[in-house]
């Protein structure tokens, strides 16, 4: 890839609480299209404050060829689905299901210390011991995008899936690469959005529904080894640039 890259980031609240975020990894060419796209995505639950950001991507980024592998899986009610999950989690991570159920539940009822949500995701590792630096904050994967956006949307609509998929793949897909990390476990902070996650090294298994509806709590959980190195974990989710080829169907 010969042309500068550039990244994207756009978030926006209201009265200070965040409502919204997207971002994009892109040529310089594409830079005044995919700024009007995002500025129309990001205002649509009407902020009352939107923060734009366009940084020139300096290091190389990794080509990743294809997403994680996508299975729907759908429950009567959420509580089912997530007796699927922790059987999921408990045989990739070794933790006990009586903790994944802790853990699970704290996402569903607010994981920051004042019950709300937290802004990134939690960290876990292998004894079921919540390692990230701060609470409130948790991680946040960015920096990642797909080399064909268009391409991969069009791929997965047709097979009925939405552009949330595209993003959460994406995200999840960055996740799992590096090698330190065993799974992950999200439900969104959307009220009406039930529709939840788990990942592992090869899967994504989509899940109908996770949380109930009208739950206003969401988050994510990401699984990792007991040797994992937290500095580099954060270093290379929030900033090593990925670009992901196509998505595994
Ligand atoms: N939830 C709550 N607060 C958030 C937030 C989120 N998801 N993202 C940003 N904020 C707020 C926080 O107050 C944050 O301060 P903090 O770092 O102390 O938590 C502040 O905004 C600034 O955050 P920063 O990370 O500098 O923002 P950014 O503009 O660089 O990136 C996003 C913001 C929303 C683009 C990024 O966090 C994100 O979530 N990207 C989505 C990744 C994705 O879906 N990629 C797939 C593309 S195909
Ligand atoms: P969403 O998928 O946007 O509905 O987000 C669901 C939850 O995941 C949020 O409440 C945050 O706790 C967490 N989260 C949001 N963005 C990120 C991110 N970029 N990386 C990790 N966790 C995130």
């Amino acid at each position: 890839m010969k042309e500068k890259l550039y990244s994207i980031k756009a978030r926006a609240s209201f009265k200070g609480k965040h409502l919204s975020g997207a971002e994009r990894i892109v040529r310089e060419s594409e830079i005044e299209t995919v700024l009007e796209e995002i500025y129309k995505k990001v205002r649509r639950k009407n902020p009352d404050s939107i923060n734009i950001k366009v940084e020139n991507i300096e290091e190389k980024p990794l080509i990743v060829d294809k997403t994680l592998r996508l299975k729907n899986f759908s429950f009567s009610n959420h509580i089912e689905a997530n007796e699927k999950a922790v059987e999921i989690l408990h045989i990739e991570t070794g933790i006990s299901k009586n903790i994944l159920w802790k853990l699970i539940e704290e996402v569903h009822t607010g994981a920051a210390p004042d019950k709300e949500n937290m802004r990134g995701a939690m960290i876990v590792n292998q004894k079921g011991e919540r390692i990230e630096l701060d609470r409130y904050r948790g991680i946040r994967t960015t920096t990642v995008d797909f080399l064909d956006r268009k391409k991969v949307l069009k791929k997965l609509l047709k097979n009925g899936y939405t552009e949330r998929t595209l993003d959460a793949l994406a995200l999840t897909t960055k996740n799992l690469i590096y090698p330190d990390m065993i799974a992950e476990y999200c439900i969104s902070d959307e009220p009406d959005y039930t529709v939840g996650y788990v990942s592992t090294k090869n899967f994504y298994y989509r899940f109908s529904p996770l949380k109930e509806k009208g739950n206003t709590k969401g988050g994510r959980i990401y699984f990792v080894k007991n040797s994992i190195d937290i500095q580099k974990f954060y270093n290379f989710l929030q900033k090593k640039p990925v670009l992901i080829r196509d998505v595994n169907i």
